[in-house]
């Protein structure tokens, strides 16, 4: 018999950012964040995973410790191996997994020991992972998906319960479990035991919303978030001043303006919270910039689109926001669309923008 499992996840992008941990091992945030889950035509991960006892086995060793050595999991992202270090993300994901499963069997001794048995991993992106554009999101959800399919978690196992181990692969990953509207509540314990996300609202509850990616350069980025995010932990006072004033009044007014589907509000806060994240890495010494010329002009026109619409007493018509690179995310209200997109191909007539709609999608699903 053949135990594989396919699972795909989609990229989120934040509207309130996640930046800084308090526990670097374990991905616990200083703040809580939102996002909203992109479809799935553009930007994805997709990944196999398959256990077999031909891929070592764990039941030939008695002793635990002995056997553990002989595990010989292995995964490939994009067609190329990628190693799984010892006391890596990876590592402690799959680990989480199949304690999961081992709890599974040890409960119905009739399943087949799939937790004993080594994996292999294959998982593919749908975008330039060089696209600046966040993967380890997408892959991190995927990874966890297809382990849940494989060792037929679901539904004991919560998405919630998934999210928390997706959170130990790369912070942002956890928001890509669900689709539509996600916050990541950071949590209080030191366990990480309430660091999980959650369904702020389904898709369907605002539809409407779509999203434009702007792609600025698809050069590697500068400064890696997992590391810049901890310079600003350790340097930006501005920071401080983010976690306790600033998030915690942001993340209730736009849990309420998605509730509302109120978009004015929505737009306000998204590019609020874009701009203080970007001037706290201004803020971290040495300072880290992601915005670049472009970025800001693209800032500019979004103000001057609202401004002259605001004057009409016609609201909001779009909102930009960025993540640790140059490359803008629009959302705004779908019927504004064809137009934002006329405006900006006559302002940036050379550039070569990724003008694709990715409508808002669901979180990560078995294919
Ligand atoms: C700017 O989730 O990539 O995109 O937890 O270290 O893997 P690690 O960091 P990562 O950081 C994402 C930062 C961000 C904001 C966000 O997505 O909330």
């Amino acid at each position: 018999e053949i135990y594989q499992a396919t699972c795909s996840a989609p990229v989120n992008i934040a509207v309130i950012k996640y930046w800084g941990k308090r526990d670097t091992s374990l991905i616990l945030p200083t703040n809580d964040s939102l996002s909203v889950t992109l479809d799935q035509d553009h930007l994805r991960s997709v990944t196999t995973a398959r256990a077999d006892p031909s891929f070592g086995d764990l039941s030939s060793y008695p002793d635990a410790d002995a056997a553990a050595a002989h595990l010989t999991d292995r995964l490939w992202l994009n067609g190329e191996e990628e190693l799984i270090k010892p006391d890596g993300r990876l590592r402690r994901c799959i680990d989480e997994m199949r304690k999961l499963r081992a709890a599974k069997e040890s409960k119905d001794p009739s399943l087949a020991s799939l937790s004993k048995w080594g994996l292999r991993i294959c998982s593919e992106n749908n975008f330039p992972t060089a696209a600046g554009l966040a993967s380890s999101a997408s892959g991190f959800a995927a990874l966890i998906a297809s382990l849940a399919a494989l060792y037929e978690l679901q539904p004991e196992v919560s998405s919630s319960q998934l999210s928390r181990i997706a959170r130990q692969g790369s912070g942002s990953a956890c928001r890509s479990l669900f689709g539509g509207y996600v916050a990541w509540q950071g949590g209080k314990e030191a366990d990480g035991s309430d660091s999980l996300a959650v369904e702020v609202a389904p898709k369907s509850h605002w539809p409407d919303l779509h999203a434009l990616i702007c792609v600025v350069s698809d050069a590697k980025k500068g400064t890696p978030s997992t590391a810049g995010m901890q310079r600003t932990v350790q340097t930006s006072p501005l920071l401080q001043h983010r976690i306790k004033e600033v998030v915690p009044e942001r993340m209730a007014k736009i849990t309420e303006a998605i509730q509302k589907r109120d978009f004015d509000t929505f737009a306000a806060i998204t590019m609020a919270d874009s701009n203080n994240f970007h001037a706290c890495c201004l803020d971290t010494s040495p300072p880290i910039f992601y915005m670049n010329d472009v970025s800001r002009s693209i800032v500019q026109l979004v103000e001057e689109i609202n401004r002259a619409s605001e004057a009409e007493g016609l609201g909001k018509k779009l909102a930009y926001t960025y993540d640790a690179g140059p490359n803008a995310v629009l959302y705004a209200p779908k019927e504004n669309m064809p137009a934002i997109l006329q405006t900006i191909r006559h302002y940036f007539p050379s550039a070569d923008f990724d003008d694709t709609f990715n409508i808002l999608g669901n979180g990560a699903n078995a294919s």
